[in-house]
């Protein structure tokens, strides 16, 4: 019970203690009518009947290819690091190849990055509830927004109820439904909320195709909420279930980005009150919130730590940060907007390696898991004007039931990483008091705070009345309440407790803090500086207030024990046990056997680990070995684990196997098995084709990514002066192309120019008058664009051609994307997305295995000699031991030339194109090899490909793999040993032996 009733404020209030407990009568929970295992109020979600705040990681499966048992290894960070849920997009495009792929159930092949359940179900052994997000829509700055190719191709427009786009969505829908449906909570999976479309708006609530998505979600067995993140944060309502119309959901949400276009503005006013406005029945739910920011073509990665706390302001309950962990745009899957890299700054990097940022989030989420009071609490007011300096702003958030007050306090200038010191006024239960009372709070850039008033904890129920550090977390071990309490190195803490008399306080193991009694209130004050331990008695009330500078608070880690029961190692208040640990870089988890806690995770070098345990424990292991550990004056263990470990890179400038890729230059080349683009009309009617007769948009012919090759034949009569062409390859694309194999120029593109528009003058003694004469084509492809409306609906391919003198029109066209196109790609098991119409790549020279013996040696350092292309391969062998994780990159020198020098770059392991760069535009320069397609036990393949673009060649400056950390880990890797070249050799063009340019 509280330790002192509250003034006024409470005393309407048996309500008080009742509201406390999850099935007051008080709360009217709202539910879909199917299920009551998940619910909700104006305040929050309910998971079988215990409120909670979402603290949900963005993570999309298929941007972590090759072994899917990698994923469990992001999935336990997430968990670790403070976040009770993830929530996951599902790409369309990549199970969908065709429209009735696998009889219209769809590519979720078991052991690939299809494997949707698997995903689902390694999310649950981690302890994670989870939001699925299957479209059919999901924008992603993935090709088509997740449409796959074909679906471009459909007559009429797109996110509407047109029924050709209807026929296209539906397999689809119905399949993933299913998925989803069976991994629900109700039926012992990790599902709990289930989102229809993306950031769609139909002006205002009116779309039968919305209501569409949604009955099918329910006749496919989804029983839990459908949401729905209203792109434009709360201003219109576009499907809230508190205003009229078809396509209601039956909770709201928005999105929001701070750190991109979007000021704090939106997040903290207009999102608030328009959502209070247009949802009142529901919680406050951001369905995005920016965990960084999208990497453009040509631009700069963004970063930034801390800055997720700001969100709370609003009292947000559903809070999933995107991305948490972004991961590859391996293959064809970025959309134009996005290079190879979608690391987008988040928490944990594309290397799996958790950055800074995770522990901010573990600090707040050890935080609000135990905070219920925060979880019905009212935005009050907010403002400059708490603190002594107006450059901090603060929004005052108080439980209308128990009292307790929360002051989410930030720079007021988003962008500010200024260094400011302030005081705060804040309401207590004895009225307003100015904390610190000596001494001064400090906010570092965009660090955020939430302090507390009036805060309960623990098994004593002892009331915190104000502290000027923030609470990291609480918990009970044996029948002592351990209460964290953090606040930046240097800063003044002062945290008072009320007692009804004065408790005997120990601060035998503290350093700098002093302590005094008046009142009825104990205060502690204290200059943060490393850890303190304060032993606090009355009674049987046995409190441990640790005291970390915030450097060291982010050392710390509160694991869960797991319980017995389905549900058992997912967070639940009351019922897990939870231990308290210092030292370990990732903590995945803890768990106790008798007097043995074992600790699984992984460090970054010699660490000494402390560990608070029940009084059973005697014996603790650190990834399965016993640790020497000895006891400490706090009453603490204490011991070292893990060591220095190296990984010694192999180098990358040695000689590799050297072929020529472009065969398709020479008029002489046998195009008899590529496709005659014969099509005269098409659906991209908002992009029509500029000029010629036959349409040349690649989707048409069934090629939806990688390079294109077109071969256009006409009979000259020798007038013809210039070759017109407009080319459309999408932002940062390029096309090079030849007559009779004699090279005319290639568009370099921008970064953001999507098409090009150019003349080639036809130089003399290239035409063969009278004769058929052959112009080659050969073109990037950055992805498909994304939509509003009308998505998909840019073409990819030529989209005008002319001749310039005389009258000749071209004869014939034909074209060459993938080997097989979506429908029939020879290698099944990477997908038809991982590959594009490079002769090298028909051919399957990409894949380990393919015999190279016959092939020239050289290496890209050596250089192109003029334009065109060639392919390289090599071999390597990376040693790491059992028990390490070494992620490592692929780092390439800029060239330096000037002019600048035009070429590009795709680079393949073991047969995945992983990679793709464009020496004009950048920015990408280092490109991770994924730990789930790296061999350790047998030799690797890496492929590059080389394409000059420019007259003189072009050569690389430097190839290398650099180190992103070796880290003694619980991890364990297996070779993840895909289909080779022996297994597809059937299915492949033939090779040969094409001389390098
Ligand atoms: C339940 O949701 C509906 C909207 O679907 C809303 O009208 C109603 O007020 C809500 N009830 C409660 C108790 O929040």
């Amino acid at each position: 019970m509280l330790a002192r009733l509250f003034a006024p404020l409470l005393l309407a209030a048996s309500s008080c203690l009742a509201a406390f407990h999850d099935h007051s009568p008080v709360v009217r929970r709202n539910s879909t009518g199917l299920t009551d295992a998940v619910t909700w109020d104006p305040s929050s979600l309910f998971i079988n009947g215990q409120r909670i705040f979402i603290l949900s990681a963005e993570f999309h499966p298929w941007r972590l290819p090759g072994n899917p048992d990698i994923w469990a290894d992001v999935l336990q960070k997430i968990k670790a690091n403070g976040f009770n849920t993830v929530s996951f997009y599902v790409n369309w495009a990549l199970h969908f190849p065709t429209p009735d792929t696998n009889g219209g159930n769809g590519d979720f092949e078991a052991g690939t990055y299809r494997d949707i359940e698997r995903f689902i179900q390694e999310g649950k052994k981690a302890g994670l509830w989870m939001i699925a997000r299957p479209g059919p829509y999901i924008n992603g700055e993935t090709t088509g927004g997740g449409f796959p190719g074909w679906v471009g191709n459909v007559a009429g427009s797109l996110r509407t109820n047109n029924p050709n786009y209807t026929q296209a969505w539906v397999p689809y829908m119905t399949a993933i439904s299913k998925i989803i449906a069976r991994n629900q909570i109700t039926n012992g999976g990790p599902i709990i909320l289930v989102q229809a479309e993306n950031e769609f708006s139909a002006g205002p609530t009116q779309s039968p195709y919305m209501q569409a998505v949604i009955d099918t979600y329910r006749a496919n067995g989804v029983v839990v909420p459908i949401t729905h993140n209203d792109q434009h944060a709360g201003q219109a309502g576009n499907f809230s279930p508190d205003l009229p119309g078809t396509g209601r959901v039956n909770i709201y949400c928005g999105d929001s980005y701070p750190q991109g276009a979007n000021s704090w503005a939106q997040v903290q006013s207009i999102y608030y009150s328009a959502h209070k406005a247009v949802a009142p029945s529901n919680p406050l739910c951001l369905a995005e919130f920016g965990g960084g920011f999208l990497l453009n073509w040509g631009g700069a990665p963004f970063g930034g730590t801390g800055y997720e706390k700001y969100s709370n302001a609003q009292t947000t309950t559903i809070l999933n940060i995107y991305m948490l962990f972004g991961g590859t745009n391996w293959g064809s899957i970025a959309a134009p907007v996005s290079y190879t890299s979608y690391d987008y700054g988040g928490g944990i990097n594309e290397n799996r390696v958790a950055g800074p940022k995770m522990n901010e989030m573990r600090l707040q989420g050890l935080f609000l898991r135990v905070s219920r009071d925060f979880l019905a609490a009212n935005l009050l007011a907010n403002g400059t004007n708490y603190t002594t300096s107006n450059l901090i702003h603060t929004a005052e958030l108080r439980n209308p039931d128990t009292g307790a007050g929360f002051y989410v306090t930030r720079h007021d200038s988003s962008p500010s990483t200024a260094l400011t010191t302030t005081q705060i006024t804040v309401q207590t239960s004895l009225g307003p008091i100015l904390i610190p009372k000596s001494g001064t709070l400090t906010f570092n850039g965009r660090e955020a705070k939430i302090l507390v008033t009036d805060y309960v904890f623990g098994q004593s129920k002892t009331s915190i009345l104000y502290s000027a550090a923030e609470i990291m977390t609480w918990t009970t071990i044996d029948n002592t309440d351990y209460i964290i309490l953090y606040a930046p190195a240097g800063q003044t803490g002062e945290t008072s407790f009320l007692f009804n008399s004065a408790p005997t306080v120990d601060l035998a193991a503290a350093n700098g803090v002093s302590s005094s009694f008046s009142n009825g209130t104990l205060v502690l004050s204290y200059t943060l500086n490393g850890s303190s331990f304060v032993t606090i008695t009355l009674g049987t009330t046995s409190i441990v207030a640790i005291i970390l500078d915030k450097p060291t608070a982010n050392q710390w880690h509160a694991p869960i024990i797991a319980g017995p029961g389905t549900f058992g190692n997912f967070f639940s208040i009351g019922t897990n046990q939870t231990v308290l640990v210092s030292g370990p870089y990732v903590l995945r988890t803890a768990s106790i056997v008798s007097n043995r806690l074992s600790l699984v995770g992984d460090l970054n070098g010699t660490t000494t680990i402390e560990v608070i345990a029940p009084k059973a424990v005697s014996t603790i292991l650190w990834n399965n070995v016993p640790v020497r550990i000895t006891r400490t004056a706090r009453g603490s263990f204490t011991g070292q684990v893990g060591g220095t470990q190296t990984v010694s890179l192999p180098a990358l400038d040695g000689t590799m196997t050297l072929i020529g890729s472009l065969p398709e230059i020479d008029p002489d080349f046998n195009d008899s098995n590529f496709t005659l683009a014969d099509l005269t009309t098409t659906n991209y009617t908002n992009l029509p084709p500029l000029a010629g007769t036959q349409v040349l948009y690649s989707q048409q012919y069934g090629f939806y990514g990688g390079n294109l090759i077109f071969r256009g034949r006409f009979n000259a009569s020798g007038e013809e002066t210039a070759v017109n062409l407009t080319v459309q390859y999408g932002f940062a694309g390029g096309y090079s192309t030849w007559l009779n194999g004699i090279f005319l120029g290639s568009s370099q593109g921008s970064a953001t120019i999507s098409l090009s528009t150019d003349s080639w003058p036809i130089p003399s003694g290239t035409l063969r008058v009278g004769q058929t004469n052959v112009l080659v084509v050969f073109q990037d492809h950055m992805g498909i664009i994304e939509t509003n409306t009308n998505g998909g609906k840019e073409p990819r391919g030529i989209r005008g051609y002319a001749l310039v003198g005389g009258n000749t029109t071209f004869d014939s066209w034909k074209l060459q994307g993938n080997l097989g196109g979506a429908a029939h790609p020879p290698d099944t098991f990477r997908g038809y997305i991982n590959e594009g119409g490079l002769w090298a790549e028909r051919i399957g020279a990409h894949l380990p295995g393919f015999p190279d013996q016959t092939w020239a040696s050289g290496s890209p350092l050596s250089g192109v000699s003029k334009a065109g292309i060639n392919f390289y391969r090599t071999t390597f062998q990376l040693p790491v031991s059992v028990g390490i994780d070494a992620p490592v990159r692929l780092s390439i020198t800029r060239s330096t030339a000037t002019p600048v020098s035009n070429f590009r770059l795709q680079f393949y392991l073991n047969g995945w194109q992983v990679g793709k760069y464009v020496n004009s535009i950048g920015p990408q320069t280092i490109f991770v090899l994924p730990a789930s397609l790296l061999r350790r036990q047998s030799a690797n393949t890496l492929a590059v490909m080389v394409w000059a673009m420019d007259a003189s060649g072009a050569t690389v400056q430097g190839l290398q793999l650099i180190s992103d950390g070796v880290f003694s880990s619980s991890l364990r890797f297996t070779d993840y040993v895909t289909p080779d070249f022996n297994a597809q050799k059937q299915l492949r063009a033939t090779g040969g032996f094409i001389q390098p340019m």
